[in-house]
């Protein structure tokens, strides 16, 4: 996918459309929104799920634009699930803008080997060095993995980070600043108080991009073309706590230093390989997998080391940047139109194989949607061998005309998710059938519901077996209550002999049940009651995962957690009492209180009080504390308001060194929140020094003066109110 295929950002509600909107008049503008949704929604499914956008940008951008316009003039008008609200499409253009202080550059591409010979030959005519292969031990490169993210550009000043930026142009940018604040890895003050501007990729780790997915699937939400528009997308949202919900991570590689008057400064650094290590010396992250004083063949080499190789990273990569290391070469070199002559990126061939569509099959999910599966003749692509992709829904499988025994193309969606790409008409023998949905229920033959205007098919019966052994399996699952040898085949039995039909009902087995199973001895049957009675208890945040709420996936769950045990304190109750009040509370929390809790954003906050405030619901929570579950509250955790004030009372805590589970500005949050002061610096008068991974001269500095030094576990303690 191209940059400028991206929904439009930053657009501003144009002055005369504002215009025009207040002109239609409050239910003008109504009426003209209602039309306008349904286009610009399906405009995003095609561009996010489908990656074939019907409308060209510019009329994207229009549509959107209209839309911006009427709920400017019309405030009432936006709802919490306008396109304007959400995750990708185009903000409402309140981000301020950023000129940068140096333009932000392209790079040229090559494809091949041929082509990346044909840039070193250009370097060396530039530099005026022979061509290869004589020697130029002079010109030597550094080859970086190129990271499928969005280019952003960090300000520090005097070692604290002032404002972030998004590429925009090239020359102006939007403020992601409060966004920029919720990534973790990016600190808020450099290990020293240098000035510069350091630029970087934001990138959605792969296993974050499949976990939301996963979750927005499931919610009946588009879902994400690959990890670079869903990192794109929660980078620019108007609320930062989406972002942080995201989870988005980082890699910096480049540095340029001097004052915010555009002065280079006397940079510290001559190339770029030391312009890495001395950004990784700041404290900032830095992608370990690099190479540096290559030749071209050098250069070679890694790229073939990675060809294969990056598809086991956690992160997406589509090439490797080869830039001349010395900057006063850098500086010969020069620029073409707005891409250096001295980088340039080698991009992989995207991995596509073809392969034979065997059967579609339609699968019905949690939720009761019936989704269209591919089942393929396995084949080996982007490092894994692949037999099922989901098709998302009939629309999906006509737009593609996909025809069981077609030949297709397959792909890996952001080298994570199976992808059918295409169908290869031109290889039809004329046997291939049309995929309709069935008519009935796979599973339980109620008729199959498809809602005026929707594209999902689903099962309308609650009750439905396959619905019900999801939810079992997830709740049975081990981000749930963890049920060991609760697997697929038993649970399968237990529902189709009626031994279970709600989730209390697993407590309610008895030995006797279990032996009655296919294959269960008397000893399987009383290890499974056993494992049984172990989950009876376990953290709040599991039994909050296994309910299946919408949305709400592990991290938001101990979010959520927290946020509760902060809000009704379990101190001098029993676990059972403390679970029967919170369960009795829950369903009168609002979604703007939801939205207190951090990570969780407005969609979420909906989401969560929809399912809390369901009569389904407290009959779900009603049979689960009839059957004896027990949520035990958190750990404490240190959160401003959760009631762990006063425990670093009085006491000054220097940290130094990198933690694992904090950044620099969280640890210090925490020190506070707790009554504490965060200092710099080691004296006589500090309490504790938490020393990290490598620590250096406050650690010295410590051991000398006899201060108290706390590993992170130490520090954890500390902040938990326990003895170091
Ligand atoms: S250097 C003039 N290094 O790729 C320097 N860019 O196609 C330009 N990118 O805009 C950037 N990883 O967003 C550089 N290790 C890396 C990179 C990288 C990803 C992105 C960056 C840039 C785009 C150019």
């Amino acid at each position: 996918m191209t940059e400028s295929m991206e929904p439009a950002v930053g657009l501003p509600a144009a002055a005369e459309a504002v215009e025009v909107a207040r002109g239609l008049g409050e239910e003008g503008a109504r009426r003209r929104r209602d039309e306008l949704v349904p286009i610009i929604r399906r405009a995003n499914d095609l561009y996010y799920v489908a990656d074939a956008p019907e409308l060209s940008d510019a009329e994207y951008d229009r549509l959107m634009r209209d839309l911006v316009a009427l709920e400017t003039a019309y405030p009432v008008l936006v709802t919490p699930d306008s396109p304007t609200q959400r995750v990708g499409a185009a903000p409402t253009g309140t981000f301020g803008e950023v000129v940068h202080q140096r333009p932000m550059l392209s790079l040229g591409n090559v494809f091949d080997e041929d082509e990346l010979r044909a840039f070193d030959l250009r370097v060396r005519r530039g530099l005026g060095l022979p061509p290869a292969p004589a020697p130029a031990p002079d010109l030597r490169y550094v080859a970086e993995l190129k990271i499928d993210g969005l280019a952003i550009s960090l300000r520090y000043e005097r070692g604290r980070f002032i404002q972030g930026a998004t590429r925009g142009d090239g020359t102006t940018g939007e403020d992601v600043t409060a966004n920029l604040r919720t990534i973790s890895v990016l600190p808020e003050r450099l290990r020293e108080a240098a000035t510069a501007e350091v630029r970087g990729e934001v990138y959605m780790p792969k296993a974050e991009f499949a976990r939301i997915n996963v979750e927005r699937e499931e919610a009946g939400l588009p879902t994400y073309a690959n990890p670079r528009n869903s990192g794109a997308g929660s980078l620019r949202q108007q609320d930062p706590s989406v972002t942080a919900a995201r989870r988005l991570s980082s890699w910096c590689y480049q540095l340029i230093e001097g004052a915010s008057d555009g002065h280079a400064g006397r940079p510290s650094v001559a190339s770029q390989s030391e312009a890495l290590a001395r950004l990784s010396a700041l404290g900032l992250p830095v992608n370990p997998d690099r190479a540096e004083g290559l030749d071209i063949d050098g250069v070679c080499r890694f790229l073939e080391e990675w060809r294969e190789k990056r598809h086991g990273l956690p992160y997406e990569t589509d090439g490797v940047v080869v830039k001349v290391d010395r900057y006063d070469q850098q500086e010969r070199l020069g620029l073409v139109a707005r891409a250096p002559r001295w980088a340039i990126a080698y991009k992989f061939p995207p991995e596509q194989v073809e392969t034979v569509l065997e059967d579609i099959v339609p699968y019905v999910g949690r939720t009761g949607t019936l989704t269209p599966v591919a089942h393929m003749r396995p084949a080996k692509v982007a490092g894994s061998t692949v037999a099922r992709a989901t098709l998302h829904n009939l629309d999906e499988v006509r737009r593609k005309d996909l025809r069981i025994g077609d030949w297709i193309v397959l792909q890996k969606a952001g080298d994570v998710i199976p992808e059918v790409v295409r169908s290869m008409p031109e290889r039809r023998v004329g046997t291939e059938r049309v995929f309709e949905m069935p008519a009935t229920c796979p599973v339980c033959g109620t008729a199959v519901v498809r809602d005026e205007g929707a594209v999902r098919h689903y099962c309308p019966n609650q009750k439905c077996p396959a619905r019900l052994a999801q939810e079992f399996a997830h709740f049975a699952g081990r981000g749930g209550m963890d049920i060991e040898g609760a697997g697929w085949a038993v649970l399968e039995q237990l529902l189709a002999r009626g031994l279970v039909k709600t989730r209390g009902d697993f407590y309610r087995l008895s030995v006797d049940d279990l032996v009655s199973l296919d294959r269960f001895a008397r000893k399987s049957a009383e290890n499974l009651k056993a494992s049984i009675e172990r989950s009876r208890r376990r953290p709040l945040a599991r039994v909050l995962n296994s309910l299946g709420i919408p949305q709400v996936g592990e991290q938001t769950a101990i979010d959520l957690a927290s946020w509760i045990a902060a809000r009704w304190p379990a101190e001098g109750m029993g676990p059972g009492q403390w679970t029967a009040l919170v369960a009795r509370s829950l369903p009168a929390v609002t979604a703007q209180e939801f939205q207190e809790v951090p990570g969780i954003g407005a969609v979420v906050a909906g989401s969560v009080a929809g399912y809390f405030g369901a009569p389904e619901t407290a009959a779900v929570l009603v049979d689960l504390a009839d059957a004896g579950v027990v949520a035990e509250p958190p750990a404490r955790r240190v959160a401003p308001g959760s009631g762990a004030a006063g425990r670093l009372a009085g006491k000054t805590v220097v940290v130094t060194g990198t933690l694992s589970g904090f950044d620099r500005a969280a640890a210090e949050e925490a020190i506070r929140a707790a009554g504490g002061r965060a200092s710099g610096s080691v004296s006589k008068a500090t309490s504790y020094v938490v020393a990290g991974e490598n620590a250096g001269s406050k650690l010295a500095k410590a051991q000398e003066l006899g201060v108290p030094v706390l590993d992170e576990e130490g520090f954890r303690r500390v902040l938990a109110g326990e003895e170091p």
